[in-house]
């Protein structure tokens, strides 16, 4: 075969495989909301990790560990202050979305607070992030203001089951 040949043997061949991923890549597309939903709930996971390592450590659960909480504050930094506006797209509450979100309607309203809410818990994941590496009694101090950033987001926007 020379080279053109095999060239044009090896796209044909490839073009097969994209063909067999295309009804798959279609689906997903088909439903931004259900994409939107899936991504934020993950950004929370994440929250979730992060955060865990920081208050395991604050209750004696977890040894303190400098370079771990420090990277675990940095991380839950990190991803706190992503703009991940456009995954809270209207249509995306757990009214119109049952059992896939326990978003609550009232984060869309015209007087919504999740905005004030969110930067409290940055100010609050900030500070943890500036004394993490610093020793266990910073950690502590400062990680019930993070506790009270999560839960004061979640009593009023988050729905306590599916
Ligand atoms: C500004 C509001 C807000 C703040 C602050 C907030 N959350 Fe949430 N969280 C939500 C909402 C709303 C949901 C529901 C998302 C959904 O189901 O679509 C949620 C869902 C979750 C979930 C479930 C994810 C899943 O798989 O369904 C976890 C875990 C979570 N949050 C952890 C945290 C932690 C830990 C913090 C603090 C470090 C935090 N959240 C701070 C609003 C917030």
């Amino acid at each position: 075969m020379n080279s053109i040949v095999r060239k044009v043997v090896l796209a044909v061949s490839l073009s097969g495989v994209v063909f067999a991923l295309v009804p798959q890549v279609h689906a997903a597309d088909d439903d931004p909301i259900g994409k939107a939903i899936k991504a934020r709930r993950a950004g929370f996971q994440l929250y979730s990790f992060y955060a865990g390592h920081l208050f395991g450590m604050a209750k004696g659960e977890i040894e303190y560990d400098a370079e771990l909480a420090s990277t675990m504050a940095n991380n839950l930094n990190d991803v706190v202050n992503l703009n991940n506006g456009s995954m809270w797209p209207a249509g995306s509450d757990n009214t119109q979305r049952k059992g896939k979100t326990r978003a609550k309607p009232n984060i869309w309203s015209a007087d919504s607070k999740i905005g004030e809410k969110s930067k409290t818990l940055k100010t609050a994941v900030a500070d943890v992030a500036g004394v993490a590496g610093n020793g266990l009694d910073g950690l502590r101090e400062k990680m019930g203001a993070v506790g009270k950033g999560c839960k004061g987001c979640h009593d009023e926007y988050r729905a306590k089951d599916f």
